[in-house]
């Protein structure tokens, strides 16, 4: 068993139309207990790898039937194979092919014949990396069925994933943010209320007013949930969003009552969809708003001051454009 839980073998996939090189890569992939399929390039490697997902594919990069650089470029283009690592394998060493897997994504770039000492190192190292991903993913996955059960604590229904998930994604690219921008608004859409976790449900649940000493609780939940969340290392976009997702504009926000462009951008952006999504979606306790009357709503706030008016402007529009599509 590896250190992330797998007790099957590592699969690799070996493509090469030379036999002898493929025997010898074969031989040294079995010898330290990979699983090998093995093929000659002359079927459909598609079809090869979606039937037996590989861990790891090792590809020659000149075959009769494949150029081996357009079909790694190809899958790693492609979402259903783009994180499986390939090692481009060639007899030409040279720089312009090193500089041509590096271009087309290679994970790795061995020249034949396969070494050893190469090929075995590098192997181990990228198989891991790649289940340490899915580790991270998995663990992703039960970061936010947390979220979800303590969003039920205070909503029935919650609010649909799908939808925030497209919401976010389509006006973060309205809005040219990048992909890792994209994703941090997406992952914060599930994750920003995950500090109410540890506040009572007599208070979060509280029909009536709630006193000052609760309400000083409640506002305790954006600092838990940037604590839950700081240790996604490279995702500290999303720790930030969490901390910031009350302030307002005007600076009568919480926690740090930060004005106008000192909240940071990502959760200024975050807020109107959050605030659109609430706004439309279905609760126990009221109705869902049509677009209309939802950005009406946010119109008045932005004019008490609470919301950045341009951005609110920029999502008026978005919608509208979307709603005519
Ligand atoms: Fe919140």
């Amino acid at each position: 068993m590896d250190i992330f839980g797998s007790s099957q073998p590592a699969k690799v996939l070996v493509v090469d139309d030379h036999p002898f090189s493929r025997m010898m890569a074969v031989d040294l992939l079995h010898s330290d207990g990979y699983e090998v399929i093995e093929t000659d390039g002359n079927v459909d490697i598609l079809e090869t790898i979606s039937v037996n997902s590989p861990d790891l594919i090792l590809l020659d990069v000149k075959m009769p039937d494949y150029n081996g650089f357009e079909l790694c470029s190809n899958l790693k283009q492609d979402q259903q194979t783009q994180n499986i690592p390939i090692i481009l394998m060639t007899v030409s060493d040279d720089n312009q092919s090193r500089l041509k897997s590096q271009e087309v994504h290679a994970d790795g770039f061995l020249s034949k014949p396969l070494e050893r000492m190469l090929l075995l190192p590098e192997v181990q190292l990228l198989v891991q990396r790649k289940r340490l991903y899915e580790w991270l993913e998995q663990m992703q996955q039960v970061l936010f069925l947390i979220a979800q059960a303590i969003e039920k604590r205070y909503s029935q229904e919650g609010s649909s994933c799908a939808r925030v998930d497209q919401l976010a994604q389509a006006f973060g690219e309205y809005l040219n943010l990048n992909p890792v921008e994209i994703n941090d608004l997406i992952l914060a859409a599930h994750l920003h209320d995950i500090g109410t976790v540890v506040i009572p449900d007599a208070i979060l649940l509280k029909k009536g007013e709630l006193t000052p000493n609760e309400r000083e609780l409640i506002k305790q939940h954006v600092f838990i949930g940037e604590q839950i969340c700081r240790p996604l290392q490279n995702r500290q976009g999303i720790p930030q969003i969490i901390r910031h997702h009350h302030e307002r504009w005007d600076g009568s926000g919480y926690p740090d009552g930060l004005i106008g462009n000192e909240i940071p951008w990502l959760a200024q952006v975050f807020q109107i969809i959050d605030i659109y999504d609430a706004l439309t979606s279905k609760r126990p306790y009221k109705k869902a708003l049509n677009t209309q009357n939802a950005l009406e709503i946010m119109t008045e706030e932005a004019q008490k001051g609470w919301r950045n008016p341009d951005l609110v402007k920029k999502f008026a529009s978005f919608i509208q454009q979307q709603e005519q599509q």
